[in-house]
């Protein structure tokens, strides 16, 4: 399901998508991309720990549904802590809750009573091969319980394309990301799972940034949703200025789903990645070997450059969508 679903006739498919992720700000922009875009289709939204607790990511998601009038998607929570190591949280770029700003509504949507893990497996096992790309922007626990559940998978998705990593520095460590940080054993095995997988890592969000000029655009909408997304961005920019130095945030998640429904925005390049695991000041970061062209066999991908004014283009537009639907759920609720 997309805002954009009902009475596309004659338009291409939309590209099918499960979206797993740890609102977080900018999750929930990528969350209302791809529930606006015409050329994305919604099969279902997954929660794993990471910005927050999983409780906390799980009722921000189910708030942000009730914001954009998600309907017909099925939500359903995950892992609670990574595979092997305690959870790492990031209240100071999120907040206390997961996502500070705005007022966050009561959720009205029913939780799937499976594990997101599970969710993901039923989904891609019923799909035809090669109809549902994984889109993370968390820490790819979910994803790597799904592969170890269900090896089958990985020939079934089309691509898996997920925000996290960098190979030009990091953010939670000088060398690490922190999608990626936070679980490396599950990236290892995202990874390496041989599927074909595109990093969209902050060599290219850091050049998303909602500029004041992107956020006016925002504010002219003047829709709830849009509302919601300015009060988001308004923390997030504060949290970026005081944490990082930004003059304005790198609004990072929404760049995987906008690589899946137009790859033009971005420069991608095939290139082996291996994920460092032992390192004393390097673990959870994503070695992107780019000396030479990549073997015609080699499966994961980087993004090395985006149009930011044409993802931004991208992004408002599917915004300014969201509203006729936004507000009739809401009155119907
Ligand atoms: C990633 O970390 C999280 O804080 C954001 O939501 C994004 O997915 C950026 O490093
Ligand atoms: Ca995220």
């Amino acid at each position: 399901m997309s805002a954009g679903s009902p009475g596309r006739k004659g338009e291409p498919l939309a590209r099918k998508i499960i979206l797993d992720c740890d609102p977080g700000h900018d999750d929930a922009i990528a969350m209302m991309l791809a529930w606006g875009h015409p050329d994305i289709e919604l099969a279902a939204v997954t929660t794993v720990a990471g910005n927050q607790t999983l409780e906390k990511v799980t009722r921000n998601a189910l708030a942000i549904a009730r914001v954009a009038g998600i309907t017909g998607v099925p939500f359903a929570a995950g892992a609670a802590r990574p595979l092997v190591r305690p959870l790492e949280t990031a209240p100071e770029i999120h907040g206390a809750s997961g996502l500070d700003g705005p007022a966050l509504p009561e959720p009205h949507h029913e939780l799937d009573p499976r594990h997101a893990a599970q969710l993901i497996v039923d989904l891609v096992l019923a799909s035809d091969p090669g109809e549902i790309t994984i889109v993370p922007t968390g820490s790819l626990t979910n994803i790597a319980l799904a592969v170890r559940t269900a090896p089958e998978i990985v020939d079934r998705v089309r691509e898996v394309v997920l925000m996290g990593g960098a190979y030009g520095g990091g953010n939670w460590s000088a060398a690490a990301e922190f999608n990626i940080a936070v679980d490396p054993e599950a990236a290892d095995i995202v990874f390496g799972a041989g599927w074909p997988v595109t990093m969209v890592g902050l060599d290219v969000t850091h050049r998303a940034l909602a500029t004041a000029d992107v956020r006016d655009r925002i504010h002219a909408l003047a829709t709830p949703a849009a509302r919601f997304v300015g009060d988001l961005l308004g923390f997030f920019a504060e949290s970026y200025r005081s944490t990082q130095g930004f003059e304005a945030p790198p609004v990072h998640d929404p760049c995987a789903v906008a690589l899946v429904l137009d790859p033009t925005l971005f420069t991608v390049r095939r290139a082996p990645v291996a994920i460092e695991l032992s390192g004393t000041h390097t673990r959870g970061m994503t070695v992107v070997d780019l000396r030479a062209p990549a073997r015609e066999d080699c499966r994961t991908s980087v993004a090395t450059d985006i149009d930011a004014d044409r993802f931004w283009d991208v992004v408002v537009d599917a915004l300014a969508r969201i509203a006729p639907q936004s507000a009739r759920a809401e009155a119907r609720a």
